[in-house]
């Protein structure tokens, strides 16, 4: 990593929660320099040292890549326009995340396409969290496909992004907790199923119930695997640290189970599994922590973008 000649970015839709989060890894981040961060109703405030510009007005010419934390459905049409500028990219939001235009970025799986890739799509917090729960059991091919995998999963509230909604007061959301989006059909499960079947082989049934914390971040998902094998406790923490030995973001607990506190302001997934007792077909319970802000969004996009650029994986990054 050349210090002397950082790499220019520019942060789009900065002065949301997955971009105030951009900023503060960037801003401190020894290989990269913001040369421009976006904004619309917050245009013209400074966030950690950067005047906010209008989406509009930013000068795409002065940067090698961008970053986009705009909100899904406008994102794309920015993202094209960086990349009609010459510019790579990796973008937050949904709009590539199925489409074959873009490189699906979540580091630890597809590590070896994202050198040449330029436009990553970062996946959604949910399924990074999700997957690499799933993964190295769907590779083992110890997941039983006719019976369902359900994901209860909890997000606090940073989750829904920073437009004042009612039911996100502090009033509605603080000592509750509570359900949504119940009947599986959240957005994030196409994406979720897409990339288990191309990257674990896995067609199976999920089923996926967000529920929202009252919290500020961190998402904590209770993965219900149905099993092909009886496994003992050594073998399933053995298969994970195997497939995550040498990985810096990814902690796998052994005979403990994580929570938020594992991975708050980490770019970290933490990972622990529980053998279920009392059932007639064999069945492992998968914990799985991460920060939505980080390993599910601003940090994964800057662990995808150092891989992209030839950075450090870390660098800028506490995993
Ligand atoms: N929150 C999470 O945990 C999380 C995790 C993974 C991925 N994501 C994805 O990351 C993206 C950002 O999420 P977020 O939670 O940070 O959202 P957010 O807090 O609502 O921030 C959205 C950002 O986009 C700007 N913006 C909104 N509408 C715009 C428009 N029409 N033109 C230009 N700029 C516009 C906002 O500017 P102003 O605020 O100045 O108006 C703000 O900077 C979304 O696509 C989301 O799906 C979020």
């Amino acid at each position: 990593m050349n210090i002397n000649s950082p790499v220019p970015v520019g942060v789009m839709g900065a002065s949301g929660y997955v971009g105030q989060e951009l900023l503060r890894l960037l801003t401190r981040h020894p290989g990269a320099a913001v040369v421009f961060a976006t904004a619309q109703s917050a245009a013209g405030e400074t966030l950690d040292g950067v005047t906010l510009v209008r989406v509009d007005d930013a000068p795409l010419a002065r940067v090698e890549i961008v970053l986009s934390a705009l909100p899904h459905g406008v994102s794309g049409r920015y993202v094209r326009e960086a990349r009609a500028a010459g510019k790579r990219a990796v973008d937050l939001s949904s709009d590539f995340r199925l489409s074959p235009e873009a490189v699906y970025g979540l580091t630890e799986v597809t590590r070896p396409r994202l050198p040449a890739a330029e436009l990553v799509a970062n996946p959604g917090c949910y399924p990074t969290a999700a997957l690499l729960a799933l993964l190295p059991l769907a590779q083992h091919g110890l997941i039983d496909q006719s019976r369902e995998v359900v994901i209860d999963a909890a997000s606090g509230v940073t989750g829904a992004g920073r437009t004042p909604r009612r039911e996100l007061l502090f009033g509605e959301v603080a000592e509750d907790f509570r359900a949504y989006g119940v009947g599986n059909d959240h957005r994030h499960l196409p994406e979720l199923k897409a990339t288990l079947a191309r990257e674990g082989g896995f067609t199976g049934d999920l089923v996926f119930t967000p529920h929202l914390l009252p919290v500020k971040r961190g998402i904590l998902e209770t993965i219900h695997v149905p099993l092909t094998r009886v496994v003992d406790q050594a073998t399933a923490e053995g298969i994970y640290d195997a497939v995550y030995a040498a990985e810096p973001c990814v902690r796998v607990l052994r005979g403990a189970l994580p929570s938020l506190k594992d991975v708050v302001y980490r770019n970290r997934v933490a990972i622990g599994v529980a053998l279920v007792a009392n059932v007639r077909r064999p069945r492992l319970t998968v914990i799985a922590a991460i920060d939505n802000l980080v390993k599910g969004a601003a940090g994964q996009a800057i662990q995808n973008m150092n891989v992209m650029l030839g950075l450090p994986e870390t660098a800028g990054l506490v995993c």
